[in-house]
């Protein structure tokens, strides 16, 4: 298969392909982060990197089987104050690349992704675009975390992946809970487990449970979760102590019991990653290159739906 990613990031789109076991002959990469790129190129050195997307030729990659991308969500997302709600801005205008990526390659096969909190009228817009309405898929279904995302496709066929019931709980990585951070409670709630029924996949589906928080604030950064639920959405901006990953409650064998933000390890486990896939840059780095990534097992499961893969 011959593959064009856009907006690339660390290339979870390449891990989906061989997770489904589609073998990839080329794979050209448009990315301008340098560490995102790094890791890419450290996993996969046969990666072909081209850089921006606004400088970029896609007639190199006619007729390409496949096209994937999710263009900056930062812009369009509810978590940034003053997000752009019309498709007229920086957003809007990085997405039309993806849509001139479209018609120059000619790929037969496209898939987009965004994040579910955009503005209607951008998802009419992408829509359009696009000739496609997207479908919502909840990270969480195949994950640890809570991630809902759209994808548009004319991968036909697709219906929600299963839910394998995943909590934070089991990915946390043992051994580790002496030598990393603590936090104190200043309030704490009982926790409340419940799952909610999800309108999109028709299932009960677990939630971040909070318990409490540090300090004073109630931003996100100081909100504690038990690891009975599943974990927020990891982002790839925010503050210090749990704002990119949130902190979670960890019994531990005596009794106690610990508070901390995850690992960069366990961030790759919510996206389905290989454990250590982005060793080699500074943790925050790492911390923001696997919240702006895709959860491979998503991609992998859209992907499975490609007639004769
Ligand atoms: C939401 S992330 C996509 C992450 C990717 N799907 C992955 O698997 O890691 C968007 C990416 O677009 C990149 N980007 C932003 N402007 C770009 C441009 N002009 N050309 C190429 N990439 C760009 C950012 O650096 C960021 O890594």
């Amino acid at each position: 298969m011959t593959v064009l990613s856009l907006f690339d990031g660390i290339s979870c789109g390449r891990i989906a392909f061989e997770r489904i076991g589609i073998s990839v002959e080329k794979y050209a990469a448009y990315e301008i982060d340098k560490y995102a790129t790094q890791v890419s190129n450290k996993n996969y050195p046969h990666i072909e990197q081209y850089g921006d997307v606004t400088k970029a030729d896609f007639t190199l990659h006619k007729n390409f089987d496949i096209l994937i991308g999710g263009s900056p969500c930062t812009y369009w997302s509810i978590a940034k104050n003053h997000r752009e709600i019309t498709p007229d801005g920086f957003g809007g205008r990085l997405f039309m690349h993806y849509v001139r990526a479209l018609y120059e390659s000619k790929c037969k096969w496209f898939i987009y992704e965004n994040n579910y909190s955009i503005h209607k009228d951008i998802k009419s817009f992408i829509s359009k675009q696009l000739g496609v309405e997207p479908i919502m898929i909840n990270s969480a279904l195949v994950s640890a975390q809570q991630r809902k995302r759209y994808y548009w496709t004319n991968i036909p066929g697709i219906v929600q992946p299963n839910d394998k019931g995943l909590l934070v709980q089991e990915i946390l990585e043992s051994g580790l809970y002496w030598q990393k951070k603590s936090y104190c409670m200043t309030s704490c709630y009982h926790p409340v487990f419940y799952d909610t029924l999800c309108k999109h996949c028709n299932t009960m589906v677990a939630q971040p449970i909070l318990i409490g928080y540090i300090g004073n604030s109630r931003g996100q950064g100081n909100r504690v979760y038990s690891v009975r639920g599943k974990s927020v959405c990891l982002s790839a901006n925010g503050g210090g102590g749990g704002a990119k990953t949130g902190l979670y409650k960890i019994d531990l064998p005596d009794g106690d019991y610990i508070i901390r933000k995850l690992t960069p390890v366990e961030a790759e486990r919510l996206q389905t990653l290989p454990d250590k896939y982005t060793e080699g840059i500074s943790d925050t780095q790492r911390y923001k290159c696997i919240g702006n990534g895709w959860t491979v097992d998503v991609i992998s499961h859209i992907l499975s739906f490609l007639p004769n893969s």
